[in-house]
């Protein structure tokens, strides 16, 4: 009766781009690369959905050579994310996410973020966790060169099914 979806994404630093987590755009002297808005934290969330369904990945359902997703704000690809676990007749129980980041700090931006997500996926805010760490200055992201995001959700059977 319960789906788990695991997701991870990155995302290059580059400067000139608005760094937008969540569906939020956080202050901060860059942003980071990719054909959509590189919310790297919807992309693992959604990707982690689509994950549960074993419906593919988010690159099958929004492939980035196709023109209509250039720009997209990517909380159309997790609200779709969404719709396609409803197909399958399942809903979001919980979601839980992390985002490795070296800078800016975060933590006042993680209940907007959460809402953000909440309010897309259509459940509680109280249901959403958005956690943030930096990589210790090691590696990539360390280095401010890259963002990750982990994420793992919990489907369960929608309550018309049962
Ligand atoms: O990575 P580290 O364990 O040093 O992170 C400590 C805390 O700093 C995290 O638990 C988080 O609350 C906060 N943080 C943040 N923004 C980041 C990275 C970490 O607010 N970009
Ligand atoms: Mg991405």
């Amino acid at each position: 009766m319960i789906r788990v979806g695991q997701g991870w994404d990155s995302h290059r630093i580059i400067a000139g781009r608005p760094l937008i987590l969540g569906g939020i755009e956080v202050p901060s002297e860059f942003g980071l690369e990719g054909h959509s808005d590189a919310d790297v934290v919807s992309h693992a969330i959604t990707d982690a959905i689509i994950g549960a369904i074993a419906a593919g990945d988010i690159g099958m359902h929004f492939p980035d050579t196709d023109a209509r997703w250039k720009g997209a704000g990517s909380l159309r690809f997790l609200r779709h994310a969404c719709d396609l676990a409803a197909e399958a007749g399942y809903e979001v129980g919980n979601v839980d996410s992390t985002i490795i980041l070296e800078r800016p700090k975060l933590k006042d931006f993680r209940l907007a973020i959460r809402e953000s997500l909440a309010a897309t996926i259509g459940i509680p805010v109280d249901r959403v966790s958005v956690k943030f760490k930096t990589a210790e200055k090691v590696g990539p992201v360390g280095e401010g060169r890259s963002a990750e995001s982990q994420a793992v959700v919990c489907l369960v059977r929608s309550s018309s099914r049962s």
